[in-house]
């Protein structure tokens, strides 16, 4: 009975995002996850393979080379990953007339508009990564019309590593934290965008014209990883994860020089997004109540 649901494939299952999407249990749908060992999207014909065995109804591209850093030694890499992979994939969802839900990032832009950036802003990435990100929603935008390229920031969740696992860890080991106070944007947490993204495929799946285009998704308040530090750590230490306190100090951008430039600021407006398609922002305080509670009753360790 399942074989005959629509299938909505979700490349990059065992990334962060992917893992939450298939850790969900939609009615009307079968998710089928895949990874880069059976389908390496920067592979155009790993991807034919992928269609023509499971014959997806929909697909939500998680899959990207996210080493921000990394990428500023790494072109080649980020581009086949973040820029040419995307292209083989709107390009399968065109030719079987399907769409493609695609994430994108916040670091398409440059940072420094002192507001929060609307979807139609002029982009302008301060590294590769963000180019290479830029170049692949340029790409789903050009190559297949039924598209959602969802930009997403501060991405967070139970699985991978990611800033609050990191925060965590480093209150548990260490007397003080240091941590950059003159970035800011919102965090989100991955099974918000999980959930949104798959109540978004079975609208389509039932019929719903969605208005295709580019869009936002970020959790709110806006915030600086140092005021998002000290949250994390007085939530980790309320939910029993980590036995005391620590203080966070606010250094900046130029005490703590990284390969890749940040944007200052990369809050991504909302508002045009949730009247487009009818969806209201997250609160990423509530996601992460929810990871540190899941830590906490899985008995994840952060003392070692
Ligand atoms: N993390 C953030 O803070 C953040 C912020 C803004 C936007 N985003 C976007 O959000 C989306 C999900 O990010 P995430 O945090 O879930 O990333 P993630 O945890 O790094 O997961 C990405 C997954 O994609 C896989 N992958 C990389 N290249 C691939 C390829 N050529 N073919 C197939 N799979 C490939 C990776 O596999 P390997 O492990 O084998 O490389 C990994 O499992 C991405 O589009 C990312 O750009 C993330």
């Amino acid at each position: 009975m399942d074989a005959q649901l629509p299938v909505v494939l979700v490349t990059g299952a065992n990334g962060q995002l992917g893992r939450e999407l298939l850790a969900a249990r939609v009615d009307g749908l079968r998710l089928v996850g895949v990874d880069r060992t059976t389908c390496d999207i920067a592979d155009p014909a790993a991807v034919m393979r992928t269609f023509t065995q499971h014959r997806p109804a929909l697909v939500i591209n998680a899959a990207a080379y996210t080493a921000v850093d990394r990428a500023e030694s790494e072109p080649a890499l980020a581009q086949a990953g973040n820029a040419d992979g995307p292209r083989h994939l709107a390009q399968a969802c065109e030719t079987a007339g399907i769409p493609v839900f695609h994430v994108s990032t916040d670091y398409v832009f440059d940072g420094t508009k002192d507001s929060p950036w609307l979807v139609d802003d002029v982009t302008a990435p301060l590294g590769v990564y963000g180019a290479s990100k830029l170049a692949g929603e340029r790409h789903v935008r050009e190559t297949c019309r039924q598209h959602l390229v969802v930009r997403t920031s501060w991405v967070f969740g139970e699985h991978g590593n990611n800033f609050v696992r990191t925060m965590v860890r480093l209150a548990a080991t260490r007397d003080a934290l240091r941590v950059v106070a003159d970035q800011r944007g919102g965090p989100t947490w991955t099974g918000d965008l999980a959930r949104e993204l798959l109540a978004l495929a079975r609208r389509h799946l039932r019929g719903e014209a969605l208005p295709w285009g580019t869009w936002h998704y970020v959790g709110q308040p806006a915030t600086t990883w140092c005021e998002f530090a000290r949250v994390i750590i007085a939530e980790a230490h309320a939910a029993g994860l980590i036995a005391r306190t620590v203080p966070v100090d606010p250094i900046t951008t130029a005490d703590y020089p990284t390969p890749a430039r940040r944007p200052a600021n990369s809050v991504l407006d909302m508002a045009g997004t949730c009247a487009a398609l009818h969806i209201s922002q997250p609160d990423w305080r509530d996601g992460l109540r929810t990871v540190l509670a899941r830590w906490r009753d899985d008995g994840v360790r952060f003392d070692s």
